[in-house]
């Protein structure tokens, strides 16, 4: 019987297979970068709010709490937005001829809420919770960023599962004292521990913190 394929062919096939499936890798390798970049996590991009509010200004410069204006970050799931009127409180008095405020003056005398655009966004089928977090001594730094220090509001970390996961894995290397959650390694009456190391350990059974379940799947997605 002739030969139909030379041996030359042979090699050929063997090559263009190595090829297709170095290709393939190349492929999943590129759809696994775009997957973690900013442009789809929306890490660090600001985005247009009704009127641009600085926690800088707000934070650092007047010393107002966290809990002011996020009511909620304490017992529930959800921080919460402001009310117009707690905006009022203040700029019924000062700054109330600023044309950057019309929209809190006019949502004030519409009684229509201020529609802030979310900064962080999980998808539906993560569940998230910020009261459990707060009450076992993890800072809004930790996972917010300088906060205290941003003239507009930008998302610090990527909140893909793999963040989650690297301190649900150690906590330890995260915790800190209650009584330092809402505060910042720039503010001069904060000062981050020396000894992480020791005082995460003895936080984390201080505030029994389970390190068994953190990782379970059903933590996140029930
Ligand atoms: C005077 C009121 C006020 C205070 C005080 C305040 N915030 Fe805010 N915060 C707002 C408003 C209004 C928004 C929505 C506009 C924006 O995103 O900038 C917001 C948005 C945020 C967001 C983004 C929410 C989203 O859309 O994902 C985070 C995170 C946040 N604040 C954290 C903090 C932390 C931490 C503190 C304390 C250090 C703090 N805030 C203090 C009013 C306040
Ligand atoms: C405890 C008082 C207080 C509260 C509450 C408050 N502000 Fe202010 N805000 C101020 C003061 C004081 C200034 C600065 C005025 C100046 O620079 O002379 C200011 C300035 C501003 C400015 C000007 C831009 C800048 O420099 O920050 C905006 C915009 C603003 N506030 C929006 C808001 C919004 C929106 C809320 C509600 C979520 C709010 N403020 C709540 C006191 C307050
Ligand atoms: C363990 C990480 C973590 C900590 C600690 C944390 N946050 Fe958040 N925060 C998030 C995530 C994740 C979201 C987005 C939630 C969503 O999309 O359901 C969020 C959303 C927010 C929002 C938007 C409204 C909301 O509840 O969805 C505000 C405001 C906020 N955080 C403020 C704070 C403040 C103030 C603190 C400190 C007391 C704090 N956060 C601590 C992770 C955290
Ligand atoms: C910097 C540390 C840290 C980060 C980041 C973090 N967590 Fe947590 N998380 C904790 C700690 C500590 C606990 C408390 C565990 C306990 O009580 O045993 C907790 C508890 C939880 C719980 C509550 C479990 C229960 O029993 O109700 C959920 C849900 C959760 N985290 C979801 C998330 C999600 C989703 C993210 C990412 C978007 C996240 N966490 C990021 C530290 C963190
Ligand atoms: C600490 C919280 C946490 C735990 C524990 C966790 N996940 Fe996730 N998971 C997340 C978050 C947050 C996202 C959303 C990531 C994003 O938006 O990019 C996610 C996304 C996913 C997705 C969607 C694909 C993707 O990567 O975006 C799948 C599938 C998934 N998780 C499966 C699991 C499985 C299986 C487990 C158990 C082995 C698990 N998760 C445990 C937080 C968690």
């Amino acid at each position: 019987m002739p030969q139909i394929f030379s041996p030359a062919a042979n090699t050929w096939l063997k090559a263009s297979i190595a090829g297709g499936v170095l290709l393939i890798g190349i492929g999943i390798g590129i759809v696994l970068y775009l997957g973690s970049t900013s442009y789809v996590t929306r890490q660090e991009q600001i985005r247009p709010q009704p009127v641009p509010f600085s926690h800088r200004h707000h934070v650092n410069q007047l010393g107002i709490d966290c809990r002011y204006c996020h009511t909620s970050v304490e017992e529930s799931n959800f921080a919460g937005f402001p009310a117009t009127k707690t905006c009022m409180t203040c700029h019924s008095q000062v700054w109330t001829q600023a044309p950057m405020l019309e929209p809190v003056r006019q949502s004030w005398q519409s009684g229509n809420s201020l529609e802030w655009v979310r900064v962080h966004d999980l998808p539906d089928f993560v569940y998230f919770d910020h009261s459990i977090h707060v009450k076992k001594g993890v800072g809004c730094e930790s996972c917010h960023g300088p906060v205290n220090e941003m003239a507009l509001m930008w998302q610090d970390k990527s909140l893909q599962m793999m963040w989650c996961l690297e301190c649900h894995r150690q906590p330890e290397q995260f915790v800190r004292d209650r009584a330092d959650v809402f505060k910042f390694a720039s503010q001069p009456d904060y000062h981050p521990p020396q000894d992480q190391a020791s005082l995460g350990k003895q936080l984390v059974s201080g505030y029994k913190i389970n390190k068994t379940q953190l990782t379970d799947c059903s933590t996140c997605h029930r």
